[in-house]
């Protein structure tokens, strides 16, 4: 039995996340979360802690348990982020480095790390111009780093000083090489749910376009259609999670990887909605600033190295996640 903490616990990821582990069974959860748990995930975990998780409490309280593996979700998106830089700031960042620190404390103290899962994103990417993100097409880890947003900037930073938390922390204290810490992170692609609808993302087109359509209200979409990123199904982001977290330690060869799906335009998406609800109506009324942010990030990634390394490849391509996942279980939850 290992014992499980999951931050952001009833935003989009965790929601999906505590499912998943509930139908795995045989672990003891302890959920975080700024607001209470709705009542049907609370029924799925073993603690539910209420407490905002940059402060202080909130660590003091996740450090009583001895936690083995961490999965922080806990983050303001990028559109929230451009409307409170300094608060995503400090969510985002300082809420990071409180837990890495809190995971590393008790993985010395044990004398074996607590694995650290951590969602980053390909908001992490700047692509300077359309045109050079026409061109560069399925970019690796390592190209573009320069993100335009305060979300990439918080993600991008926060991989790496877990990557020095785990490899390097303190490398000149007599301490260094003894890291209780074992940090890995995932840079998604935009995830949709159906389930769950995301909010203050800047992907948030494609699940709200599916979302809207399935209830049978119109929606204008807030890029324009040639508008392309990488997409995936939440199904395959919560294997990817999984995967990564129980990839033998030895078979990674870096902290950070891509995973890839799908990466269709705003308006293949369209075309895909309104063959599965043929009264959807979605008009295109581009928001020149969350425009800027998409066009900013990348067509699609490079993921050889996730599946390389640790085996990673997505169940669902575009069809499959719209036949098989999006359309049935979305007309269900809105029948
Ligand atoms: N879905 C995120 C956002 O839109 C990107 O990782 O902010």
């Amino acid at each position: 039995m290992s014992t499980i903490v999951i931050t952001g616990a009833s935003g989009e990821i965790g929601h999906s996340l505590i499912e998943a582990f509930h139908a795995i069974g045989g672990n003891r959860l302890i959920a975080l979360d700024l607001n209470p748990l709705p009542d049907d995930l609370r029924a799925m975990v073993d603690e539910s802690i209420t407490a905002d998780v940059a402060s202080p409490a909130a660590v003091e309280q996740l450090e009583k348990f001895e936690v083995d593996e961490v999965y922080h979700l806990a983050a303001l998106l990028s559109t929230s982020a451009e409307r409170n830089p300094e608060l995503a700031h400090h969510v985002n960042v300082n809420g990071t480095l409180g837990l890495l620190s809190m995971a590393r404390r008790i993985g010395t103290k044990r004398g074996t790390p607590v694995k650290f899962l951590f969602p980053s994103t390909i908001a992490v990417y700047g692509l300077p111009s359309v045109d050079q993100k026409r061109v560069a097409g399925a970019i690796t880890e390592d190209q573009y780093l320069q993100p335009t947003t305060m979300y990439g900037i918080n993600k991008l930073y926060c991989e790496q000083v877990g990557a020095y938390m785990s490899d390097r922390y303190g490398q000149l204290s007599e301490s260094a090489g003894t890291s209780g810490l074992d940090f890995r992170a995932l840079r998604f692609p935009g995830l949709i749910s159906a389930t769950t609808v995301p909010s203050g993302g800047t992907s948030d087109y494609a699940p709200e376009m599916i979302h809207a359509a399935a209830q049978g209200k119109p929606y204008a979409c807030f890029v324009r259609p040639d508008t392309q990123i990488p997409f995936m199904a939440m199904p395959d982001g919560v294997k990817a999670l999984l995967a990564l977290a129980q990839a033998p330690l030895q078979s990674l060869t870096r902290r950070t990887y891509n995973i890839g799906a799908f990466a269709p335009s705003a308006e293949a998406i369209a075309e895909y909605v309104c063959r599965a609800f043929p009264n959807a109506e979605v008009t295109y009324a581009p928001h020149a600033k969350r425009q800027a942010i998409v066009d900013s990030w990348c067509a699609d990634v490079n993921d050889q190295a996730a599946r390389a390394d640790w085996g990673w490849t997505p169940d669902y391509d575009m069809n499959r996640a719209f036949e098989e996942y999006l359309v049935p279980t979305i007309s269900s939850v809105y029948a």
